[in-house]
């Protein structure tokens, strides 16, 4: 270094060059610190010029409009918490119903009732319930109770912590509410409102399935009446999945499009939505209950029974 030139004041050019260069990103630095702290609204311009994330952003973040499931299991989580009482009227697989069991807080809470004619469908919902427990839940204990009564098999799976779904094969349009109060008689889970019931209408999938053994609309729309009187007021809602590909597919789901426009407008909401250029796409019908007050829940009066 030359001493004199440093007593001086006077610098070499390439050292002033390089002393600009280093201040200039020590002072990009610190403002990208300062201002990229929580709570600092300011982004400064060097952050907005070098994004960190250089991936492009989804074409469509709207995934319940990929598939009919997807968006009606969209409308139960805006709906369900932790605790609720759901039913899944037409168990099939069990994909709704473990969908059900994770929106009301399977292990630790929730009551869901689940119903099909078939006993291979209520089998099949079992299993991928245990499945999902051994999967996810491995530390909490799942008890498992099956058996046929008068021909019919009946599963029961709960926790201790206070989860419990009943599985019956039985027939969603002789479901009365008084059967619960039976069904759940030797559990502490009081019955209350269903804030969701979900159908999925059609037959059960799979190859070695009986497609003959499907909903039909007099049984299907005879099970919504009975459901009405149980939908928790305010935010309880009916979901129905119309399936139009097999024969009586389409006439069913005309049947629920005449049930959701033919309820009452002070009471419920009623939206369709149908995929204009997939023709073979499952319909949704969506009724939420919108009354202002009600009896704090079906169970308890016996007056208004059905
Ligand atoms: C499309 S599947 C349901 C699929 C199911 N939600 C799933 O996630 O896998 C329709 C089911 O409704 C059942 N089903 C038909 N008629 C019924 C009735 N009257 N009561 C209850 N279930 C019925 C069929 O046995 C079939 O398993």
């Amino acid at each position: 270094m030359n001493f004199s030139r440093a007593l001086t004041g006077e610098r070499k050019p390439s050292l002033v060059y390089w002393e600009r260069t280093c201040c200039f990103a020590f002072c990009n630095w610190l403002s990208t610190r300062r201002y990229s702290r929580p709570g600092c609204s300011r982004v400064p311009r060097v952050v907005q010029r070098r994004p960190r994330c250089t991936e492009p952003p989804p074409l469509c973040s709207a995934h319940h409009l990929e598939k009919n499931t997807q968006l009606a299991h969209t409308y139960w989580r805006s709906v369900l918490e932790p605790g609720d009482m759901v039913l899944d009227a037409t168990c099939g697989n069990g994909h709704d119903t473990l969908a059900l069991a994770e929106y009301i807080g399977a292990p630790v809470t929730g009551t869901l009732i689940a119903l099909d004619i078939q006993d291979k469908a209520v089998m099949r919902t079992r299993n991928r319930l245990v499945d999902m427990f051994q999967s996810r839940f491995r530390s909490t204990e799942l008890h498992i109770h099956s058996e046929y009564t008068q021909g019919r098999l009946r599963c029961r799976l709960w926790t201790e912590n206070g989860f419990i779904c009943e599985l019956r094969q039985f027939p969603h349009e002789q479901f009365q509410r008084d059967m619960l109060d039976s069904w759940l008689a030797d559990v502490k889970a009081r019955p209350t409102w269903f804030k969701v019931a979900a159908y999925n209408l059609g037959y059960l999938p799979g190859l070695d399935s009986d497609r003959s053994i499907r909903t039909r609309a007099d049984t299907t729309i005879k099970s919504l009446k009975l459901l009405e009187g149980l939908i928790a007021p305010r935010e309880g809602l009916i979901s129905v999945s119309c399936y139009t590909g097999h024969d009586g597919g389409a006439a069913e789901g005309a049947a629920v499009m005449d049930w959701a426009q033919a309820l009452d407008a002070s009471q419920w909401t009623a939206v369709a939505h149908r995929w204009l250029n997939r023709r073979q796409a499952p319909s949704l019908v969506v009724a939420l209950h919108q009354v202002a007050s009600r009896p704090s829940t079906p169970y308890e009066t016996t007056s208004d029974k059905h």
